[in-house]
């Protein structure tokens, strides 16, 4: 059966800049984000991480990293390697909620089998709240708190496009619950908790805030929210000729040493964010963002054989061919832009092919 399945900790982590960062001088802020967001990546493989903004929705927190490991101490080795860049020396947690994945205790037709693993949709945004009921609540016959609950979620199912996350905190962390929803439509969402709030069970909310609107998107957009100069290719590694493009002229992005055999890399032409891939010493560019969400590219997956390149989008599997761009199967609709790559003198250069 899949709900024997390994149930997960769940974490939110909101982070807050100090303001201080913004006046560091630009070279500074790039490698600040780089090195931040690599340390971002290097924990992809270990726990189920999205990034987040909350850059002109909150002004007590900038960033989210929504979390959901096997154990405590990934989440918290994942911690320690961001305070530890340098970037890190500049972030206050503003909040931190901490959760469990569980079946609920509550019966409903069409619930998923599998409570016990986070599988985040593919929606912009997450509505993320603590939630504390009354303690009346709970010394109500089980049948009557079933019947309410059911109300509940019969008013939810009239709002398909908001899609409920919700994990249990009971005894880790302050709050009863964490409730996250996700959607593409902020007055959907509005609505919906507008409507609940006539619901039997609503009255006995103890506590439900504070209450988070987060966009979601890659950790380099994210980093690039937060203002100064955008996170850039490395600094100090030989390519400092990398500067804004000409247009129609090919511009240097990196060494043909950055990028080897099988890796990839974020860079940037002029305010384009660029994703490089060395396919077997063949190079390809293309625009970093997945057309279908906020996804960075340079992330995803290649898989090539002598008469394909295929690149798979790390966020929801949707493929495009690496050569032109074509969206070939998955959620992705739009083509992604290409760009033209040469190499001269040890270094890769790009253009804009329109
Ligand atoms: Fe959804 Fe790329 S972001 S397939």
């Amino acid at each position: 059966m899949a709900s024997e399945e390994r149930r997960q900790l769940v974490r939110y982590l909101f982070l807050k800049l100090d303001p201080a960062w913004r006046r560091l001088d630009a070279g500074e802020q790039q490698t600040h984000k780089q090195q931040f967001g690599n340390a971002i990546k290097d924990f992809r493989a270990r726990l189920l991480l999205r990034t987040y903004s909350l850059v002109g929705t909150r002004g007590d927190a900038d960033l989210m990293f929504w979390q959901a490991a096997e154990d405590l101490e990934t989440l918290q080795a994942l911690e320690t390697a961001l305070f530890s860049t340098a970037l890190g020396g500049y972030l206050d947690i503003a909040y931190s909620f901490l959760a469990m994945t569980r079946k609920s205790s509550y019966e409903f037709p069409d619930t998923p089998e599998n409570q016990n693993v986070v599988q985040p949709a593919d929606c912009s945004y997450l509505f993320v709240y603590p939630f504390v009921k009354t303690r009346t609540w709970y010394r109500l016959p089980f049948e009557e708190r079933q019947e309410a609950m059911e109300e509940h979620v019969t008013i939810g199912r009239k709002y398909p496009g908001v899609r409920i996350n919700t994990t249990f905190s009971f005894g880790l962390d302050d709050q009863e619950f964490m409730v996250a929803f996700e959607g593409d439509d902020p007055a959907e969402f509005l609505e919906l908790v507008m409507e609940l709030r006539s619901s039997k069970a609503s009255a006995y909310t103890e506590r439900d805030t504070p209450t988070f609107t987060c966009l979601q998107m890659s950790i380099w957009d994210a980093l690039d929210s937060l203002g100064g100069a955008p996170a850039s290719a490395d600094e100090g590694e030989g390519h400092g000729d990398v500067r804004a493009p000409s247009h129609g002229q090919f511009t240097p992005v990196a060494t043909v040493r950055d990028v080897e055999p099988g890796e990839s890399k974020r860079v940037y032409l002029g305010s384009d964010a660029i994703a490089l891939f060395n396919v077997g010493g063949e190079f390809h560019a293309v625009n970093d963002r997945c057309t279908h969400g906020r996804a960075s590219l340079s992330e995803g997956t290649v898989h090539s054989n002598s008469e394909t390149c295929v690149l798979e989008c790390p966020w929801h599997g949707g493929k495009f061919d690496l050569a032109n761009g074509t969206p070939l199967s998955g959620p992705v609709r739009v083509p992604i832009k290409t760009y033209q790559v040469k190499i001269a003198g040890g270094m890769i250069l790009v253009r804009s092919v329109s």
